[in-house]
Protein backbone atom coordinates (compact mmCIF):
# COMPACT_ATOMS: atom_id res chain seq x y z
CA UNK A 1 0.00 0.00 0.00
CA UNK A 2 1.65 3.76 -0.68
CA UNK A 3 2.23 5.43 2.11
CA UNK A 4 -0.30 8.33 3.22
CA UNK A 5 -2.52 6.98 0.29
CA UNK A 6 -6.03 7.76 2.03
CA UNK A 7 -4.82 11.88 3.02
CA UNK A 8 -3.25 11.80 -0.97
CA UNK A 9 -6.42 10.78 -2.27
CA UNK A 10 -8.35 13.91 -0.09
CA UNK A 11 -4.85 16.18 -1.46
CA UNK A 12 -5.62 15.26 -4.92
CA UNK A 13 -7.24 18.68 -5.97
CA UNK A 14 -5.09 20.81 -3.74
CA UNK A 15 -2.06 19.15 -4.63
CA UNK A 16 -2.91 20.09 -8.86
CA UNK A 17 -3.64 23.54 -7.79
CA UNK A 18 -0.07 24.24 -5.80
CA UNK A 19 1.92 21.38 -8.27
CA UNK A 20 2.79 19.95 -5.26
CA UNK A 21 3.16 16.10 -3.50
CA UNK A 22 1.10 17.65 -0.64
CA UNK A 23 -1.21 20.65 -0.42
CA UNK A 24 0.32 22.35 2.27
CA UNK A 25 1.65 25.57 2.17
CA UNK A 26 4.16 27.32 4.15
CA UNK A 27 2.56 30.09 5.04
CA UNK A 28 4.71 33.13 4.21
CA UNK A 29 6.63 35.12 7.02
CA UNK A 30 8.41 38.03 6.67
CA UNK A 31 12.25 37.62 7.66
CA UNK A 32 11.79 33.87 7.47
CA UNK A 33 10.47 33.03 4.72
CA UNK A 34 13.63 33.12 2.64
CA UNK A 35 15.45 31.17 -0.38
CA UNK A 36 16.86 27.96 1.94
CA UNK A 37 13.83 27.92 4.14
CA UNK A 38 11.38 27.65 1.33
CA UNK A 39 13.30 25.57 -0.79
CA UNK A 40 13.61 23.25 1.98
CA UNK A 41 9.58 23.15 1.46
CA UNK A 42 9.39 22.56 -1.78
CA UNK A 43 11.52 19.60 -1.92
CA UNK A 44 9.75 17.96 1.10
CA UNK A 45 6.67 18.04 -0.87
CA UNK A 46 4.83 20.72 0.13
CA UNK A 47 4.46 24.07 -1.21
CA UNK A 48 6.91 27.13 0.07
CA UNK A 49 5.90 30.64 0.08
CA UNK A 50 8.38 33.05 -0.15
CA UNK A 51 7.99 36.28 1.97
CA UNK A 52 8.51 39.67 0.11
CA UNK A 53 7.79 42.08 3.12
CA UNK A 54 9.01 45.36 2.42
CA UNK A 55 11.78 44.45 -0.66
CA UNK A 56 12.28 46.10 -4.12
CA UNK A 57 11.99 44.25 -6.84
CA UNK A 58 15.95 43.77 -6.99
CA UNK A 59 16.19 41.97 -3.72
CA UNK A 60 12.95 39.81 -4.74
CA UNK A 61 14.79 38.81 -7.86
CA UNK A 62 17.66 38.18 -5.62
CA UNK A 63 15.80 36.23 -3.52
CA UNK A 64 13.94 34.59 -6.25
CA UNK A 65 16.75 33.37 -7.73
CA UNK A 66 18.40 32.02 -5.00
CA UNK A 67 15.37 29.58 -4.47
CA UNK A 68 15.16 28.40 -7.83
CA UNK A 69 18.91 27.35 -7.36
CA UNK A 70 17.48 25.30 -4.66
CA UNK A 71 14.63 23.34 -5.93
CA UNK A 72 13.19 22.82 -9.21
CA UNK A 73 9.40 22.64 -7.62
CA UNK A 74 6.50 24.87 -7.32
CA UNK A 75 7.18 27.77 -4.31
CA UNK A 76 4.80 31.02 -4.19
CA UNK A 77 5.61 34.63 -3.83
CA UNK A 78 3.87 36.42 -0.98
CA UNK A 79 3.14 39.84 -1.85
CA UNK A 80 1.89 42.89 0.20
CA UNK A 81 -0.51 45.04 -1.06
CA UNK A 82 0.52 48.37 0.23
CA UNK A 83 4.42 47.71 -0.77
CA UNK A 84 4.72 51.05 -2.56
CA UNK A 85 6.83 48.62 -5.19
CA UNK A 86 3.98 46.24 -6.23
CA UNK A 87 3.95 46.36 -9.74
CA UNK A 88 7.77 45.71 -9.77
CA UNK A 89 7.16 43.07 -7.72
CA UNK A 90 5.10 41.25 -10.30
CA UNK A 91 6.91 42.10 -12.91
CA UNK A 92 10.51 40.33 -11.45
CA UNK A 93 7.60 37.33 -10.17
CA UNK A 94 6.38 37.02 -14.35
CA UNK A 95 9.89 37.30 -15.36
CA UNK A 96 11.39 34.53 -13.25
CA UNK A 97 8.48 32.24 -14.37
CA UNK A 98 7.25 31.96 -10.12
CA UNK A 99 4.25 29.70 -10.66
CA UNK A 100 2.11 31.55 -7.96
CA UNK A 101 1.71 35.41 -6.31
CA UNK A 102 -0.08 35.19 -2.96
CA UNK A 103 -1.57 38.81 -2.22
CA UNK A 104 -1.89 39.92 1.51
CA UNK A 105 -2.49 43.05 3.05
CA UNK A 106 -5.91 43.97 0.92
CA UNK A 107 -8.46 43.02 -1.36
CA UNK A 108 -6.65 42.91 -5.27
CA UNK A 109 -8.30 44.62 -7.52
CA UNK A 110 -9.08 42.62 -11.37
CA UNK A 111 -6.70 44.89 -13.05
CA UNK A 112 -3.80 43.45 -10.44
CA UNK A 113 -5.22 39.86 -11.13
CA UNK A 114 -5.18 40.33 -14.75
CA UNK A 115 -2.17 41.61 -14.71
CA UNK A 116 -0.55 38.49 -12.56
CA UNK A 117 -3.01 36.18 -15.16
CA UNK A 118 -0.95 37.55 -17.73
CA UNK A 119 2.20 36.44 -16.80
CA UNK A 120 0.75 33.16 -16.60
CA UNK A 121 0.88 32.71 -12.86
CA UNK A 122 -1.67 31.64 -10.69
CA UNK A 123 -2.91 34.44 -7.99
CA UNK A 124 -4.40 33.47 -4.35
CA UNK A 125 -5.43 36.12 -1.61
CA UNK A 126 -7.03 36.45 1.66
CA UNK A 127 -11.00 36.54 2.40
CA UNK A 128 -12.14 38.10 5.10
CA UNK A 129 -16.02 37.64 4.34
CA UNK A 130 -18.28 35.79 2.07
CA UNK A 131 -19.27 38.99 -0.29
CA UNK A 132 -15.85 39.45 -0.59
CA UNK A 133 -14.72 35.51 -1.42
CA UNK A 134 -17.32 35.87 -3.96
CA UNK A 135 -16.21 39.02 -5.68
CA UNK A 136 -12.90 37.55 -5.99
CA UNK A 137 -13.93 34.45 -7.30
CA UNK A 138 -15.99 36.82 -9.94
CA UNK A 139 -12.85 38.52 -10.48
CA UNK A 140 -10.53 35.19 -11.40
CA UNK A 141 -9.06 34.47 -8.43
CA UNK A 142 -7.62 30.75 -8.49
CA UNK A 143 -8.08 30.04 -4.73
CA UNK A 144 -8.45 31.74 -1.26
CA UNK A 145 -7.27 31.78 2.23
CA UNK A 146 -9.03 31.68 5.37
CA UNK A 147 -7.43 32.73 7.47
CA UNK A 148 -8.94 33.02 11.31
CA UNK A 149 -7.85 35.28 13.96
CA UNK A 150 -6.01 32.91 15.62
CA UNK A 151 -2.78 32.69 13.45
CA UNK A 152 0.15 34.99 13.66
CA UNK A 153 1.05 37.99 12.53
CA UNK A 154 -1.32 40.42 11.03
CA UNK A 155 -5.11 38.95 11.88
CA UNK A 156 -8.69 39.51 10.83
CA UNK A 157 -11.16 39.82 14.04
CA UNK A 158 -12.86 36.14 12.73
CA UNK A 159 -11.78 32.21 14.13
CA UNK A 160 -10.54 30.00 11.71
CA UNK A 161 -14.05 27.75 12.67
CA UNK A 162 -16.20 30.70 12.22
CA UNK A 163 -14.87 31.30 8.50
CA UNK A 164 -15.09 27.66 7.46
CA UNK A 165 -18.88 28.49 8.33
CA UNK A 166 -19.43 31.54 7.41
CA UNK A 167 -17.54 31.09 4.25
CA UNK A 168 -16.05 27.88 3.11
CA UNK A 169 -18.91 25.79 3.62
CA UNK A 170 -21.45 28.29 1.04
CA UNK A 171 -18.58 28.24 -1.61
CA UNK A 172 -18.39 24.59 -2.17
CA UNK A 173 -17.39 24.71 -5.37
CA UNK A 174 -14.12 26.89 -5.28
CA UNK A 175 -10.51 26.19 -3.70
CA UNK A 176 -10.11 27.00 -0.37
CA UNK A 177 -7.44 26.54 1.41
CA UNK A 178 -7.48 27.12 5.47
CA UNK A 179 -5.02 28.96 7.68
CA UNK A 180 -4.46 29.68 11.54
CA UNK A 181 -4.22 27.10 14.05
CA UNK A 182 -3.33 23.96 12.51
CA UNK A 183 -0.68 22.10 13.34
CA UNK A 184 -2.41 18.25 14.51
CA UNK A 185 -2.76 15.76 11.28
CA UNK A 186 -5.84 15.36 12.42
CA UNK A 187 -7.50 18.81 12.42
CA UNK A 188 -5.70 19.36 8.47
CA UNK A 189 -7.54 15.88 7.68
CA UNK A 190 -10.81 17.46 9.29
CA UNK A 191 -10.29 20.23 6.93
CA UNK A 192 -9.88 18.21 3.85
CA UNK A 193 -13.04 16.34 4.97
CA UNK A 194 -15.12 19.80 5.30
CA UNK A 195 -14.30 20.56 2.10
CA UNK A 196 -10.93 22.28 2.19
CA UNK A 197 -8.45 21.63 -0.54
CA UNK A 198 -5.17 22.39 1.65
CA UNK A 199 -3.90 24.12 4.77
CA UNK A 200 -1.16 26.93 5.56
CA UNK A 201 0.75 26.90 8.42
CA UNK A 202 3.11 29.31 9.57
CA UNK A 203 4.32 29.47 13.47
CA UNK A 204 5.16 25.68 13.63
CA UNK A 205 7.78 26.45 10.54
CA UNK A 206 9.58 29.30 12.24
CA UNK A 207 10.33 27.02 14.81
CA UNK A 208 11.67 24.58 12.58
CA UNK A 209 15.45 24.00 12.64
CA UNK A 210 15.35 25.12 8.61
CA UNK A 211 14.27 28.14 9.92
CA UNK A 212 16.92 30.97 9.89
CA UNK A 213 14.98 32.53 13.03
CA UNK A 214 17.61 33.76 16.18
CA UNK A 215 18.13 30.93 18.19
CA UNK A 216 16.63 33.41 20.94
CA UNK A 217 13.49 34.05 18.50
CA UNK A 218 12.96 30.08 18.60
CA UNK A 219 13.38 29.57 21.96
CA UNK A 220 10.70 32.44 23.33
CA UNK A 221 8.25 30.70 20.86
CA UNK A 222 9.02 27.13 21.84
CA UNK A 223 8.36 27.98 25.76
CA UNK A 224 5.13 30.24 25.32
CA UNK A 225 1.59 28.97 26.60
CA UNK A 226 -1.26 29.49 23.70
CA UNK A 227 -3.27 32.48 25.85
CA UNK A 228 0.79 34.68 25.35
CA UNK A 229 0.16 34.93 21.54
CA UNK A 230 -2.20 38.27 22.22
CA UNK A 231 -3.16 41.15 19.99
CA UNK A 232 -2.97 44.82 20.93
CA UNK A 233 -5.50 46.28 22.70
CA UNK A 234 -6.65 49.43 21.26
CA UNK A 235 -7.25 52.05 23.40
CA UNK A 236 -9.05 54.75 21.60
CA UNK A 237 -10.97 54.22 17.99
CA UNK A 238 -9.06 57.71 17.01
CA UNK A 239 -5.54 55.74 16.97
CA UNK A 240 -6.03 52.42 15.46
CA UNK A 241 -3.82 49.69 16.12
CA UNK A 242 -2.91 47.08 13.81
CA UNK A 243 -4.43 43.56 15.12
CA UNK A 244 -1.10 41.58 14.53
CA UNK A 245 -0.56 38.18 16.92
CA UNK A 246 2.47 38.17 18.67
CA UNK A 247 3.85 36.88 22.03
CA UNK A 248 3.48 39.53 25.04
CA UNK A 249 6.73 40.76 26.25
CA UNK A 250 8.17 44.67 27.45
CA UNK A 251 7.34 46.29 23.76
CA UNK A 252 3.90 45.02 23.89
CA UNK A 253 3.87 46.47 27.60
CA UNK A 254 5.63 49.68 26.17
CA UNK A 255 3.10 49.79 23.36
CA UNK A 256 0.39 50.54 26.03
CA UNK A 257 1.58 52.77 27.49
CA UNK A 258 2.93 54.63 24.49
CA UNK A 259 -0.82 54.75 23.30
CA UNK A 260 -1.94 56.33 26.78
CA UNK A 261 0.83 58.98 26.44
CA UNK A 262 0.00 60.35 22.43
CA UNK A 263 -3.88 60.45 23.79
CA UNK A 264 -2.58 62.38 26.66
CA UNK A 265 -0.80 64.26 24.10
CA UNK A 266 -3.29 64.35 21.94
CA UNK A 267 -6.06 65.56 24.76
CA UNK A 268 -3.93 68.62 25.68
CA UNK A 269 -3.17 69.40 22.05
CA UNK A 270 0.41 68.83 21.51
CA UNK A 271 0.06 66.51 19.03
CA UNK A 272 -2.41 66.93 16.27
CA UNK A 273 -4.51 63.37 15.16
CA UNK A 274 -1.84 62.46 12.39
CA UNK A 275 1.18 63.19 14.51
CA UNK A 276 -0.05 60.85 16.86
CA UNK A 277 -1.21 58.20 14.35
CA UNK A 278 2.14 58.61 12.62
CA UNK A 279 3.88 58.02 16.34
CA UNK A 280 1.73 55.04 17.10
CA UNK A 281 2.51 53.29 13.53
CA UNK A 282 6.28 54.23 13.94
CA UNK A 283 6.42 52.04 16.61
CA UNK A 284 6.66 48.44 15.56
CA UNK A 285 8.80 49.28 12.63
CA UNK A 286 11.67 46.93 12.33
CA UNK A 287 10.37 45.35 15.49
CA UNK A 288 10.01 41.52 13.87
CA UNK A 289 13.49 41.70 11.97
CA UNK A 290 15.38 42.61 15.52
CA UNK A 291 13.59 39.59 16.90
CA UNK A 292 13.77 37.23 13.92
CA UNK A 293 17.52 38.38 13.09
CA UNK A 294 19.38 40.21 16.23
CA UNK A 295 17.13 38.10 18.73
CA UNK A 296 15.88 40.98 21.03
CA UNK A 297 13.00 39.39 22.49
CA UNK A 298 12.23 41.87 25.16
CA UNK A 299 11.38 45.02 22.63
CA UNK A 300 11.09 42.89 19.10
CA UNK A 301 8.14 41.25 17.54
CA UNK A 302 7.32 37.67 18.73
CA UNK A 303 4.65 37.24 15.89
CA UNK A 304 3.11 33.57 16.60
CA UNK A 305 -0.13 32.25 16.53
CA UNK A 306 -1.96 31.03 19.60
CA UNK A 307 -0.65 27.09 18.14
CA UNK A 308 2.63 28.17 19.41
CA UNK A 309 1.24 26.61 22.96
CA UNK A 310 1.54 23.34 20.92
CA UNK A 311 4.58 23.82 19.42
CA UNK A 312 6.85 22.49 21.77
CA UNK A 313 10.24 21.00 19.90
CA UNK A 314 12.38 22.38 17.02
CA UNK A 315 12.06 19.81 14.25
CA UNK A 316 13.21 19.54 10.81
CA UNK A 317 10.71 20.62 7.96
CA UNK A 318 10.38 16.66 7.18
CA UNK A 319 9.90 15.38 10.57
CA UNK A 320 6.94 18.21 10.35
CA UNK A 321 5.31 16.51 7.34
CA UNK A 322 5.61 13.24 8.29
CA UNK A 323 4.11 13.59 11.68
CA UNK A 324 1.11 15.51 10.46
CA UNK A 325 0.62 12.92 7.59
CA UNK A 326 0.79 10.06 9.70
CA UNK A 327 -1.35 11.49 12.30
CA UNK A 328 -4.16 12.44 9.22
CA UNK A 329 -3.69 9.05 7.60
CA UNK A 330 -4.38 7.09 11.27
CA UNK A 331 -7.42 9.42 11.83
CA UNK A 332 -8.80 8.32 8.46
CA UNK A 333 -8.05 4.84 9.48
CA UNK A 334 -9.60 5.02 13.20
CA UNK A 335 -12.49 6.02 11.79
CA UNK A 336 -12.79 4.23 8.77
CA UNK A 337 -12.88 7.11 6.24
CA UNK A 338 -12.59 6.73 2.63
C1 LIG B 1 6.51 35.52 12.22
C2 LIG B 1 5.36 35.55 11.24
C3 LIG B 1 5.44 36.38 10.14
C4 LIG B 1 4.40 36.40 9.18
N1 LIG B 1 4.52 37.19 8.08
C5 LIG B 1 3.57 37.13 7.09
C6 LIG B 1 3.73 37.85 5.88
O1 LIG B 1 4.74 38.51 5.64
N2 LIG B 1 2.74 37.74 4.93
C7 LIG B 1 1.61 36.98 5.14
O2 LIG B 1 0.74 36.94 4.26
N3 LIG B 1 1.44 36.30 6.29
C8 LIG B 1 2.39 36.33 7.25
N4 LIG B 1 2.26 35.56 8.38
C9 LIG B 1 1.12 34.59 8.47
C10 LIG B 1 1.56 33.18 7.97
O3 LIG B 1 1.90 33.19 6.62
C11 LIG B 1 0.46 32.12 8.17
O4 LIG B 1 -0.68 32.41 7.41
C12 LIG B 1 0.04 31.97 9.63
O5 LIG B 1 1.17 31.92 10.47
C13 LIG B 1 -0.78 30.68 9.77
O6 LIG B 1 -1.25 30.52 11.07
P1 LIG B 1 -0.46 29.70 12.22
O7 LIG B 1 0.62 30.59 12.68
O8 LIG B 1 -1.52 29.48 13.24
O9 LIG B 1 0.06 28.43 11.61
C14 LIG B 1 3.26 35.56 9.36
C15 LIG B 1 3.21 34.72 10.50
C16 LIG B 1 4.23 34.71 11.42
C17 LIG B 1 4.14 33.77 12.59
Amino acid sequence: MKKYEKIRKMMERGCQILGSDYAILGGAMTWISEANLVSTMSNAGMFGVLASGAMDGDLLKNEITLTQSKTKRNFGVNIILMNPKLPDLIDVCGEKKISHVILAGGIPDKDLMDKIHSYGMQVFSFAPSLSIAKRLFRYGIDAIILEGSEAGGHVGPISTTVLLQDIMLNINEYPVFVAGGILRGEIFASMLLLGAVGCQLGTVFACAKESIAHENFKKALLRANAKDAVTPVQLDKKFPVAPVRAIENLGTTEFMAKQKEILRQFENHEVSLEEGRLLLEHFWVGALRRAVQNGDVERGSLMSGQIVGVVKEEKSISEIMSTLLTEAENFLDKNKIC
